[in-house]
């Protein structure tokens, strides 16, 4: 840290992003992203032409993106914005609706909290029920614009949207924000309840579902009011914030729902049988509708597992809380990646 920096930063703790080793061989089971390439028609949307567009400035309305994503949502267009990553989007609303305060579990996201610290926006931490639920009596308040992450991180565990609705119904005059970066593998979408609730915001990612993790895309939907809220911030943040690139293989992506519908459906079906794999070893598996299983393996601390499994190549996740310490988050992959995975935890408790 260097004696330039504002004070007000240096007690910032900032967010600890999965590692992203480049080593071959490697199964790489720590971030969440997607074990298959992106569809076949964003591979053919990279051309010449979009290159040598890359001498001009991006389109900051993502025309064509947007469109896309309105169209495969049934909403109007001025009701979605793109960011760089559902990150930006997200920290867009932390900025644009928590200035009067926020709620959200103790167990989620980690990056809540830092926005919430970053942007000075009062947190209401809650915590999460005994078996790792949302308490939602505790989100009735109306006092908090509400950040949820359905399904949660790292838990997996998804509310469905008649809960959602629930709080909405609670919380007229709060904002509540509704992470689905994980709802394709199987959860309920509250995006059919954008029509009723002027105070609903949707945030979703191209980085699980749509295999784009690398090219930063995520987009918020909701009220037009609500979009223009955020408009504002990224407006009076960074006009260009998503590239051109990016937004041609957006849109293409968005448009293949076939390979869409395909990935996700893989991954939903391998994480069953993995669940089943490990609970047959023993382990704690909570029920996950997400890319990914939170599980505890009993034979050993989680923090153990972790490191045993990365002497053998395979990473996953470790959050070293109270009442995370006993599991892992392993990120679903291919079925021949996961039986790999069940094999070595095999050896490891002979
Ligand atoms: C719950 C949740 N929300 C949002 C994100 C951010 O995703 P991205 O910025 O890649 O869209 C993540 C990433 O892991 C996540 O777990």
């Amino acid at each position: 840290m260097s004696r330039f920096l504002s004070p007000r930063r240096a007690a910032l703790i900032p967010y600890t992003p999965g590692e992203q080793p480049r080593m071959s061989g490697l199964i790489k089971l720590n971030t969440n992203e997607s074990p298959y390439p992106p569809s076949p028609r964003v591979v053919e949307a990279i051309t010449q032409e979009s290159l040598a567009g890359l001498r001009l400035y991006s389109d900051i309305q993502a025309e064509g993106l947007t469109r896309a994503i309105a169209e495969r949502y049934g909403l109007e267009q001025d009701q979605v914005l793109a960011g760089n990553g559902s990150d930006e989007i997200l920290s867009f609303a932390f900025q644009a609706f928590g200035e009067r305060g926020v709620a959200f579990p103790d167990i989620t996201y980690g990056f809540y909290a830092v926005w919430a610290a970053l942007y000075g926006c009062p947190a209401r931490v809650v915590p999460l029920a005994e078996d790792f639920t949302v308490p939602l009596p505790a989100f009735m308040s109306n006092r908090e614009t509400i950040f949820l992450a359905n399904p949660n991180a790292p838990t997996g565990i998804a509310l469905p949207s008649e809960a959602v609705r629930g709080l909405l119904d609670a919380n007229p005059d709060q904002v509540v924000v509704v992470d689905e970066a994980y709802v394709d593998f199987g959860a309920q979408s509250v995006v059919p309840l954008i029509r009723a609730y002027e105070n609903l915001l949707v945030v979703q990612t191209f980085s699980k579902s749509r295999q784009l993790a690398g090219a930063r895309l995520g987009f918020a939907m909701g009220s037009k009011a609500l979009i223009d809220d955020l408009r504002r911030i990224k407006f009076s943040f960074n006009p260009y914030n998503v590239n051109s690139l990016t937004q041609r293989v957006g849109e293409a992506a968005m448009r293949d729902e076939a390979y869409f519908a395909k990935c996700c459906a893989l991954i939903a079906e391998t994480r069953e049988r993995t669940a089943a794999a490990l609970r047959a070893l023993g382990f704690d598996v909570l029920p996950s509708r997400a890319n990914f299983l939170f599980a505890a393996p009993r034979f050993m601390e989680g923090g153990e597992y972790m490191r045993a499994l990365k002497e053998r190549n395979i990473l996953v996740r470790h959050f070293d809380g109270k009442r995370t310490r006993d599991y892992v988050r392993i990120t679903i992959g291919t079925q021949a990646q996961m039986d790999e995975l069940v094999r070595v935890t095999k050896e490891l408790m002979t």
